[in-house]
């Protein structure tokens, strides 16, 4: 595969604060690349650094091998489609898509031809004459991708386009933009702050917090092989604990010597420790690696959320078990259920769920003034 976009140093700063601090990103042509990062990490302006709508501080914007820090909007191989998918209303579906055909004076025929095409693709055909503000909202959605789409750029930066939908509706064109990005091979930079949109969509992620990229990689890599705490966190759910690495394959965290599939690391180096919920086996107290005190349970249909209280750090345990609150319970993990981590700037930020099972307790069941029990919401 061939380099479409490569960001090389690219630094920027707004009002003396570094909002993008050294970012170096290659993107694949034909790839569908998502930005992945809690809200003012710096994903909007990236994309726009790519679009030209943002002139970088320092360092590179290469396209295809050129460099086009110095290039307007209107000229690089990039189209956009933001948030708020701004549609002209007096048009009906089929003029908001020809728009771009229609500035370059196209032959009617080929208009035709290439809007009518655009329309089947994102499944929108016998809606030409419709207008565009009796549309719902997924569909709207649509337009606004057809008429960025239609104009074949190289490149698509989608910035949260599907933010404004609601869930299903979201699940629906989640599939859909995937399709369409396969079938017209166009590259797809997209951005968005839902990590199960990122996994489920992309084919690489790139997760960004405070201005600098944390980690590259495919989903299951981010997912399996986080590089520190913050991604561990940011993406599923993690119990994140401080251990030692006593050689290779060998850990020792929470009072116990575990083994591992991990090594590299020094002699007694200490680690970040991520093990996910669902990798944790319960079993009876005696039997168990770790030994805790059950402190919360939930029903989430496929499994049950249990809390755990571990020598005073709470665990998070997915589980088809019930158990007990104030049950006594042991803890078993496999060796492939430990990933290591070096210890970074993150380290001890994330990972402990006491304060997860003080929201529940807040969402205790409250008596309201008329002596009833209601869920307080
Ligand atoms: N034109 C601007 N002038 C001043 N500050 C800006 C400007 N654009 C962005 N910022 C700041 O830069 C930081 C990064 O903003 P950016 O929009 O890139 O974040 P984001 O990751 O897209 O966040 P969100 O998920 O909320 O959209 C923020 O602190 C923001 O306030
Ligand atoms: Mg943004």
């Amino acid at each position: 595969m061939k380099k479409l976009v490569e960001l090389k140093n690219i630094s920027k700063e707004f009002d003396g604060e570094l909002v993008l601090d050294n970012i170096n990103l290659d993107i694949m042509d034909k790839e569908f690349v998502t930005l992945l990062g809690p809200s003012g990490c710096g994903k909007t302006t990236t994309l726009r650094i790519i679009g030209g709508f943002v002139t970088p501080d320092e360092g590179d914007v290469i396209f295809d091998g050129e460099r086009i820090n110095d290039l307007p909007p209107y000229k690089r191989q990039v189209n956009t489609v933001f948030q708020k998918y701004a549609l002209f209303p007096h048009l009906n579906v089929f003029e908001n898509v020809a728009f771009g055909l229609r500035l370059k004076k196209l032959p009617e025929k080929e208009i035709n031809e290439r809007v009518m095409n655009m329309l089947k693709t994102v499944a929108l055909s016998g809606f030409e004459r419709k207008n565009v503000t009796l549309l719902s909202g997924g569909q709207q959605q649509r337009v606004a991708i057809a008429r960025a789409l239609i104009n074949e750029p190289r490149v698509l930066l989608l910035d949260e386009p599907l933010g404004a939908l609601d869930l299903k509706l979201r699940k629906d064109m989640q599939n859909e933009l995937k399709n369409i990005q396969k079938q017209t091979g166009i590259t797809f930079i997209y951005v968005t702050h839902d990590q199960e949109e990122a996994l489920s969509m992309s084919d690489i992620v790139v997760v960004m917090a405070d201005g600098k990229i944390q980690q590259i990689g495919t989903p299951t890599d981010i997912y399996n092989e986080p590089v520190n705490a913050f991604v561990a966190d940011f993406i599923g759910e993690s119990n994140i604990v401080d251990g030692v690495m006593l050689e290779d394959k060998r850990v020792r965290f929470s009072g116990h010597t575990f083994d591992c599939l991990d090594g590299g690391f020094g002699k007694n180096e200490p680690v970040d420790v991520v093990v996910r919920p669902e990798d944790v086996d319960v079993v009876s107290e005696d039997k168990g690696m770790l030994k805790g005190v059950v402190t919360a349970i939930t029903f989430k249909g496929v499994h049950y959320e249990i809390i755990v209280d571990i020598g005073g750090f709470k665990w998070m345990i997915q589980s088809t078990d019930y158990v007990d609150i104030d049950a006594k319970i042991g803890l078993y993990i496999e060796p492939d259920a430990i990933h290591i981590m070096k210890k970074s700037e993150y380290s001890g930020q994330f990972g402990d769920y006491s304060s997860f099972s003080e929201e529940f307790d807040e969402l205790d069941v409250v008596p309201d003034e008329d002596g009833e029990e209601d869920a307080d919401e």
